[in-house]
This record gives C-alpha cells, sequence and structure tokens, in this order.
C-alpha cells in the first residue's frame, strides 16, 4: 500500500506517519528527515539546501524529485511507502505520476491532515526528538512517559529542530499556503483525497488513518 500524507507543518504528519510504519510495515519516507540527514553529513546537497531549510523556504523540485525517484523502489518500500512532506508543489506531483507509471507502481490513498494554522506553531514550538532514536515528543501534547528518557530507546539526549521557530514557521506556514495547498485540489479532481481532522488528539487521528487504511495492523 502506497500513501501521501499532506498537511501544514506541524500537522502531525511525522507522528502518525512513524506509526503506520511500525504498525503496518509500511516505510515512512521523509523528504524532510532526508534533507536533514544531508545537513548533517555536510554533504555538498546538505551545503546547498541548509540556508534553504534554516529560512524556511522548499527546496527546488529538481533536488526533491531526483531524492525520492530512487527510494520508491529500494528494497525497504517492497510492502509499501508512506510519502511525509512529499510531493509539496504541483510540479513534485506531476513528477511523482510520472515516476509511479514508470515503475509499475500506484498510490492507494492521499489523505490530508487538516489543522489549524493557529494550533500549528504551538505543536511546532514544543516539538523534540530523541537524539539517538528519533521519536518525537511535544512538551505538552506527547511527553516521555518518564521524563528526560526517551520511551522508544532509553536514551537521555534530545534535539530541537533548527527551523523551528517563529519566524520560519511563519515562512514555512506561507511556502504551505502558496505552493502545497494547490495539491489539495489536484488530488480531489482525481477522486483520491481524503481528510482527517489533524486537530483531533493523537490517538484519535491515528483511528482515523486506520479507517482509511482499513487494516488491523500486522
Ligand atoms: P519537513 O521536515 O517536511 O517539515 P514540515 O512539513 O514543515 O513538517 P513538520 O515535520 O514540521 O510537521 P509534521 O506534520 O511532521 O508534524 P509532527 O508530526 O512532527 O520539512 C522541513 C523543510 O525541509 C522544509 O521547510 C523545506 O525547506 C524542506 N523540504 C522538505 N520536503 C520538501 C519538499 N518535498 N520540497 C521542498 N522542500 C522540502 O508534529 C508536530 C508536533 O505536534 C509534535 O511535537 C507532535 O508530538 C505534536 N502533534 C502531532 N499530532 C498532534 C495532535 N493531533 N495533537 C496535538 N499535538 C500533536
Amino acid at each position: 500500500m502506497n500513501l501521501i500524507l499532506l498537511g501544514p507543518p506541524g500537522a502531525g504528519k511525522g507522528t502518525q506517519a512513524a506509526r503506520l510504519e511500525s504498525l503496518y510495515g509500511l516505510k515512512q519516507l521523509s523528504t524532510g528527515d532526508m534533507l536533514r540527514a544531508a545537513v548533517a553529513s555536510g554533504s555538498a546537497l546538505g551545503q546547498e539546501v541548509k540556508g534553504i531549510m534554516e529560512r524556511g523556504e522548499l527546496v527546488s523540485d529538481a533536488i526533491i524529485v531526483r531524492m525520492i525517484a530512487d527510494r520508491i523502489t529500494a528494497p525497504d518500500c517492497k510492502d509499501g511507502f508512506i510519502l511525509d512532506g512529499f510531493p509539496r508543489t504541483v510540479g513534485q506531483a506531476e513528477a511523482l505520476d510520472r515516476m509511479l507509471a514508470e515503475k509499475g507502481l500506484k498510490l492507494d490513498h492521499v489523505i490530508e491532515l487538516k489543522v489549524d494554522d493557529s494550533a500549528l506553531v504551538a505543536r511546532i514550538s514544543g516539538r523534540f526528538s530523541c537524539a539517538k532514536c528519533g521519536a518525537g515528543y511535544h512538551d505538552t501534547n506527547r511527553r516521555p512517559r518518564k521524563d528526560g528518557v526517551c520511551d522508544a530507546c532509553g536514551g537521555t539526549e534530545f534535539v530541537r529542530r533548527k527551523d523551528d521557530n517563529a519566524e520560519t514557521v511563519a515562512t514555512r506556514l506561507k511556502a504551505y499556503h502558496a505552493q502545497t495547498a494547490p495539491l489539495l485540489p489536484y488530488y480531489q479532481g482525481r477522486g483520491a483525497l481524503k481528510s482527517v481532522d489533524g486537530m483531533a488528539a493523537i490517538d484519535d487521528v491515528a483511528q482515523a488513518l486506520d479507517k482509511i487504511i482499513g487494516k488491523g495492523g500486522k
């Protein structure tokens, strides 16, 4: 099964994709995570995109499409993938259509997480993750069971993203409305789009996704 999770920054795409990955064996493909790994490695790609990401702007379609093209047919995607943060422009969506057609793959669901802009800044500014395994948390909405200890791996170091500050979030939201929101009518026009109330609690959003996907776990 192949899915797209669509939604603004902080909508819960990463949170839900990680759960779907562990529950259904689908591979989470987050272009944001791939780019952050490139920045952390200091590669030429990382150096090229670092400033763009810190400003909250979108990286060029050409770079992103190249990055994702190799991933969707990798062995770890054999049971399906969840696209998290891609596509983000109509150009990327068209490139994805071509890529899927060439590789004989199809999309099963395109799911929008609908969240009010007013809730996003609080979500993003409270976000942190485990430095060791990447598990995601929030200062108030999702704290580790034991303060200072990751539920998933027992790690005790946590990190916050550089682009999770008020100024950059404003630019990211602007980019979402100008460049990514046009994907909603793009997929709606093909009858492929489903919407979930992303303002609901994390577990309720998860249940709504399970209903759409229609599977009971591995
Ligand atoms: P990316 O990493 O994709 O960031 P984003 O889209 O801005 O999304 P986020 O990761 O911020 O949010 P999310 O929806 O995953 O929310 P999360 O689950 O963490 O992109 C970063 C940058 O990379 C871009 O700005 C751009 O420069 C570049 N880039 C990436 N992809 C690109 C592309 N395709 N094209 C061009 N450039 C690209 O949740 C947020 C917080 O809220 C968490 O703390 C979580 O615990 C909490 N939370 C989640 N759900 C709920 C809920 N239901 N209720 C309460 N709290 C919740």
